[in-house]
């Protein structure tokens, strides 16, 4: 990593953060079904969706809040059937991860909005699994899975869908939570990611998105998760923010999705820079890009035009991101190597 980033003009910033080497770590597949696909599935699996046209749809992603949003990304994902479908939904986001220099996607899904409508947990396992491979051998994308609970449903269910899984444990290495915060408490599934956790599943969790500081100790004491998603709550406790600084936990951190479910008023707002600069392991993701207005570059690009960030900024990031994924340490190093190489060509 160099000791100093080497300055960069302010015209030429936009152009390196789309061609940096990066790592994307929140990313709900379910949430890249764009409306044109939403459609042509819906088509193909004879499943009535209750809007007109791809623009009714659009029109649709009006969000007041994460529940506002979550009722229309159920209704989806009720689109998806076959393996096939789970395929194609994953192969379209790695292509669109790929044009935006993702070197590596850590990719959410949720078997649970699946199981509940008669999908079997292999058919969804298994689409989402052979498009990270392809992603692999064919766009040099290193892509891999992890399975989240839905915090709004029982304890019982996420054991259930535990269960589910194993028999595909080695194409799941861990596991997340994440749906509806207020009032669904980190501590209602402490059993579950016990048992993930003595299974040897690496966790992480949704935590201080809408939910207070108090979300984010519990995730990280109760839990013990490994990473937490959003965390932009966390400002309002200096000791937790201490704690996440110190034990370099990363932030998955979600900028468009953070202003379209009115988290930050303005994307000028959001705190982003501050969490870097207290020196949290701060990273850029997209969350749902399909209903968010924008993948990866996109979200990099619009929050360094609102929040006046630099090049070290934008460094730091993507070094988080590797620093923050699951990926083996000769991996990391690797693509550590590759983003001094691009940054030493725009400087
Ligand atoms: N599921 C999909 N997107 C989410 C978000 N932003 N917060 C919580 N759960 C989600
Ligand atoms: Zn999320």
């Amino acid at each position: 990593m160099p000791h100093a980033v080497p300055p960069v003009a302010a015209d030429r910033l936009p152009a390196l953060l789309a061609a940096m080497p990066k790592a994307e770590l929140h990313i709900h597949i379910e949430g890249s079904l764009e409306p044109e696909l939403i459609f042509s599935l819906a088509q193909r699996n004879g499943v009535a969706i209750p809007y007109a046209s791809v623009e009714d749809l659009r029109q649709a992603y009006a969000f007041t809040n994460l529940q506002s949003f979550l009722d229309i990304y159920y209704a989806g994902a009720s689109v998806l059937l076959k393996e096939q479908d789970f395929h194609d939904m994953a192969w379209a986001y790695l292509l669109r991860a790929k044009a935006d220099n993702v070197l590596r996607t850590e990719l959410f899904f949720d078997p649970q909005t699946h199981t509940a409508r008669g999908v079997a947990m292999e058919t969804v396992v298994k689409g989402l699994h052979r498009a990270c491979r392809d992603a692999r051998t064919q766009l040099g994308v290193d892509a891999e899975l992890i399975l989240c609970f839905l915090r709004h449903l029982s304890e019982a269910e996420a054991f259930e869908t535990l269960e589910q899984a194993l028999p595909n444990r080695d194409k799941i290495i861990r596991v997340g939570l994440h749906t509806s915060e207020q009032g669904h408490t980190p501590e209602k599934f402490a059993r579950v990611f016990a048992r993930c956790r003595q299974l040897g599943l690496h966790l992480v969790a949704h935590a201080g998105e809408e939910g207070p500081p108090a979300y984010v100790w519990a995730a990280l004491d109760v839990l013990k998760v490994e990473r937490i998603d959003h965390g932009v709550q966390s400002v309002k406790d200096p000791a937790l923010m201490k704690r996440l600084a110190q034990d370099r936990i990363p932030l998955t951190v979600c900028p468009l999705s953070n202003l379209k479910l009115c988290v930050f008023p303005r994307l000028a707002d959001h705190n982003l820079r501050q969490l870097l600069d207290a020196g949290l392991v701060a990273t850029v993701n997209s969350d749902d890009p399909a209903y968010f207005g924008g993948y990866l570059n996109e979200n990099f690009l619009q929050t360094f035009a609102a929040t006046g960030m630099d090049a070290g900024h934008a460094y730091r990031l993507a070094a988080n991101s590797f620093e923050g994924s699951f990926a083996e340490a000769t991996a990391k190093k690797r693509y550590l190597e590759q983003l001094d190489a691009v940054f030493a060509a725009h400087s």
